[in-house]
């Protein structure tokens, strides 16, 4: 880490703020400090906030007992905003009284919302086969409902097939997928693709009603880079493409966590660098439904289960983007797991008991994060959509086949010079509009700034970007870092990206380091 003292000073000054304060600049980049002995705080929320991170809990009304806001300051209904309960077969709302409780009850005490979930083949209710104009109505009538009193959506829950084969469920409502050219994914201009348009019409309704809601998509089985035995983890990888290919609607990554001895579902040592992989394109990532199933440490119930849990909090807080931690669940016996016992209290009905589990969590919050100087912290905003690349009107059903991004094309990286830097740019484009993601690469020595310039074809304009400073619109334009990633070490990489009308095939992007 940085030894420069002023920003020492800097962080030393964010640390002692009030942990309301802290929460609302998630993702600050922490140091363990050298200095005097800050006191330790004593609950989970508190730790977490001066780490600049949410820890929260799924709950139900039945379960809003005072340790709820004591401990956590983020809260998802587990079940009760879940289609089945609230959504009509017209996609209107109905039965919200235990939603709303839930949302009060959070507000109240300080606690930050993820709805969960509109778009899943589970739980749906009246809306399992649905159409997309019905899910459309249905994801705007949720997100206009509780509006900015929810933080983050879950726009799409486990859109992926188990067992690692890296593709999409085959069931309602990927029914409505259509895969036109027979590639094997539904990126393609004429491909359908329900997760795409779900984004897209989630996105106007934030844009259209000026919400600061993010959206998410969530997924379990996706934590690692690998899965047991270290074979490539396909369902992350899918889900990986999935973020960054819908980029621009998608705001933040849920991965579940619920681990156990399932090969796929182990906590495997690459946990951290898949979250920051997730975070490398510009999205929030969370651990949502957090559970350590307490035999994935050979029966050992009490210290293997808390080193577990260390393991994963740490993973989090190592990567700035990593803004939030869920367990899903108060109490091992009040779980959907309750046989194996993976949360971080016993107990029941109020009456709770913590575990290893949770001073060991609190303990690893407390120390903060501790993030290399290359890590880019989080941004206030995911840059927006400009209305213009949104192509669908409100209450209109989905964007028509012609509009979709394409899958991405990767142009020829520039030539990799022995030092400086190189950068080369993967397009995702549709009709009128794409978004360019730029990667920057130091060579063989490490790099303080750097500089692209590209040229854009006529007609084409930058209308907004992320990760780095613009300079022009449209022609000769160029991007320099910004202050959190101007310093890559050598061989190691950045990336920035940014959204435009018109096309922009053939760009040639030139890296200049300083
Ligand atoms: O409320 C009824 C009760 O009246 C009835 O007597 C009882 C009989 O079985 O069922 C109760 O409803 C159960 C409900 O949980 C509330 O406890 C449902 O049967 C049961 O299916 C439902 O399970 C939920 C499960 O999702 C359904 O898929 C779990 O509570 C909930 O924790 C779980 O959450 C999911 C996330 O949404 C997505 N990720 C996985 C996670 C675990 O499966």
């Amino acid at each position: 880490m940085s030894s420069n003292p002023s920003q020492h000073k800097k962080r030393t000054r964010i640390a002692l703020l009030p942990a309301a304060a802290l929460l609302l600049v998630g993702g600050t980049v922490f140091v363990q400090s050298t200095g005097p002995a800050v006191a330790a705080e004593t609950t989970l929320r508190a730790a977490a906030a001066k780490a600049g991170l949410f820890f929260g809990v799924a709950a139900s009304p039945g379960r809003l007992s005072s340790i709820v806001g004591q401990e956590f300051n983020q809260l998802t209904p587990e079940n009760d905003m879940k289609p089945s309960t609230i959504a009509t077969s017209s996609g209107a709302l109905q039965n919200t009284g235990a939603a709303d409780t839930l949302v009060n009850h959070a507000q109240s005490n300080n606690m930050v919302v993820r709805g969960h979930t509109m778009v899943w083949h589970s739980q749906a209710g009246s809306l399992q086969g649905a159409n997309q104009a019905t899910l459309n109505t249905f994801i705007g009538n949720a997100l206009t409902r509780w509006g900015n009193r929810i933080a983050y959506w879950d726009v799409v829950n486990e859109a992926l097939e188990d067992n690692n084969t890296g593709r999409r469920r085959t069931q309602w409502p990927h029914t409505l997928n259509r895969d036109a050219n027979g590639d094997g994914d539904f990126f393609d201009s004429t491909d359908t693709d329900v997760i795409r348009d779900s984004f897209i019409r989630a996105k106007q309704v934030v844009q259209q009603n000026s919400l600061s809601t993010k959206l998410c998509i969530n997924d379990y089985d996706v934590e690692g880079l690998t899965v047991q035995g270290g074979t490539a983890n396909r369902k992350a990888n899918a889900l990986y493409d999935i973020v960054r290919t819908y980029r621009q609607y998608i705001d933040c990554v849920g991965f579940q966590s619920h681990f156990n001895d399932n090969p796929n579902s182990i906590i495997s040592n690459d946990l951290q660098a898949n979250i920051q992989r997730f975070a490398d394109l510009g999205v929030e990532v969370h651990l949502t439904e957090v559970d350590i199933d307490d035999d994935l440490s050979n029966n050992d119930i009490g210290q293997g289960q808390a080193d577990n849990y260390r393991k994963v909090v740490r993973a989090c807080l190592n990567v700035a983007r990593c803004t939030g931690i869920t367990v899903w669940g108060i109490s091992d016996s009040e779980s959907w797991r309750s046989s194996e016992r993976g949360l971080l209290f016993t107990g029941g009905n109020g009456n709770y008991q913590r575990k290893a589990a949770y001073t060991a969590v609190l303990d690893e919050l407390n120390k903060g994060r501790t993030i290399s100087p290359t890590t880019p912290p989080v941004t206030p905003t995911t840059p927006p959509v400009s209305p213009t690349s949104t192509p669908v009107p409100p209450t209109t059903p989905p964007v028509t086949p012609s509009d979709p991004p394409v899958s991405p094309s990767v142009s020829p990286s520039s030539p990799q010079p022995p030092a400086g830097c190189s950068a080369s740019v993967s397009l995702n484009s549709w009709t009128g509009g794409f978004v360019a993601t730029v990667r920057v690469t130091a060579g063989s020595a490490p790099i303080n700034g750097w500089s692209v310039g590209l040229t854009l074809p006529n007609g084409a304009t930058v209308s907004n970007s992320w990760n780095s400073t613009a300079t022009g619109t449209s022609g000769a334009v160029r991007f320099s870092n910004v202050s959190y990633n101007g310093r890559i070490a050598a061989g190691q990489s950045t990336e920035f990206g940014f959204q435009g009308t018109g096309t922009a095939t053939g760009i040639t992007p030139t890296c200049t380091a300083s």
